[in-house]
């Protein structure tokens, strides 16, 4: 075994975790078990379920699923179209967050973008709105901020243009962070033609020289999240393929290794897989809540993945940082690829 090091707990702002209704793809237990064997200890699930999260009763049966499947922290973005505003204010002590979708992704559980202001108007401003927002909607992005001034994050930040965007809106002090996958950080189209399905997701695979602008920009992007989006091979193989591929075991890993070819400084990485995250979206953060890494080179490998859909696009590459060990409030939760504790012993947060 070769060097070891303790980070914080990570924590992942943006999985998708397709419980309940896709349980085929992931669930509860297999989607918090991949957490743990990539590190982090608290993540927020996305409401683009095969049934879309935009009710309090919804929101409650998914509560109850997790309640006693999960083995590390969960919280819960609300979901909507733009009809449900009576929603929001009974289920805003119970999640962590509005997300709306801009642009068609899985799901198709779009808003039309003149609705957005209106959105904007219902939700109580005390916790963040998520956008999936491309370069195309930007312009009215930028206005519904100027007007009303709700903190808002901008998921999986694709391309130059997006992240100027970003960038622009920070200068003039809107209140707005961002974040980008691994998979922008470390794929390009060039891989999308490659891959094929595999690569397959929104926002696409850009090129190389977006890519080499958010590296150059990072101190502009706020958080890395995993946009853990799992399909089965089988449905990844089907005609269209669905958007998305699994990261909650690949982020860490392909991180520490970027830092390790002096792409980004150890700091960077906490700052954007733990606490930036806890800051944005109001974790309260545990010192005994740890994990440690092994920084032997290893090979990434769909036979070891905990995620039900058992792949991913990187494997075969060899990275550095495998989990060895997470703790969660002094307690060992995950051990050598083996989750130790019962399911339903994570705990729901908002
Ligand atoms: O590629 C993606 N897959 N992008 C999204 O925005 C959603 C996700 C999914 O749920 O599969
Ligand atoms: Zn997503």
């Amino acid at each position: 075994m070769g060097q070891k090091i303790i980070l914080p707990g990570l924590i992942d702002p943006h999985v998708h975790l397709r419980d309940p209704g896709q349980t085929h793809k992931e669930d509860f237990l297999t989607g918090t078990s991949a957490a743990l064997a990539g590190g982090y200890t608290t993540i927020f699930d996305m409401p683009n379920n095969a049934e879309p999260i935009t009710t309090e009763e919804r929101l409650n049966t998914k509560i109850a699923s997790a309640q006693n499947q999960v083995v590390c922290d969960v919280g819960f973005h609300f979901g909507t179209l733009g009809d449900n505003f009576d929603e929001f204010e009974k289920v805003i002590d119970k999640v962590s967050g509005l997300k709306i979708y801009m642009n068609v992704t899985t799901g198709n559980f779009i808003i039309n973008s003149d609705k957005l202001i209106e959105i904007y108007k219902a939700w109580p401003g005390t916790k963040p709105i998520l956008l999936h927002a491309e370069d195309d909607v930007s312009d009215i992005v930028f206005k519904t901020l100027r007007e009303i001034k709700t903190p808002t994050h901008i998921c999986h930040v694709s391309s130059e243009a997006e992240l100027t965007f970003v960038m622009k809106a920070k200068e003039e002090g809107l209140p707005i962070t961002c974040g980008v996958t691994p998979h922008h950080l470390f794929l390009t189209d060039r891989d999308a033609e490659e891959k094929g399905a595999w690569a397959h997701m929104k926002p696409s695979l850009k090129t190389q020289k977006d890519q080499d602008f958010i590296w150059r920009h990072m101190d502009a992007v706020d958080i890395i999240e995993s946009d853990h989006a799992p399909h089965t091979k089988a449905e990844k193989q089907g005609n269209p393929p669905p958007f998305g591929v699994p990261g909650l075991e690949t982020t860490l890993p392909l991180m520490l290794t970027a830092e390790q070819k002096g792409k980004l400084s150890r700091q960077q990485l906490i700052d954007r897989l733990h606490t930036n995250p806890a800051k944005i979206f109001d974790v309260s953060v545990d010192k005994s809540t740890t994990i440690e890494v092994d920084m032997d080179e290893f090979e990434i490998s769909n036979e070891k993945m905990l995620t039900k859909c058992g792949w991913s696009p990187f494997a075969g590459q060899r990275v550095v940082g495998e989990v060895q060990k997470v703790t969660i409030r002094g307690s060992i939760v995950f051990e050598n690829g083996e989750v130790l504790v019962s399911p339903g012993s994570g705990k729901i947060i908002n």
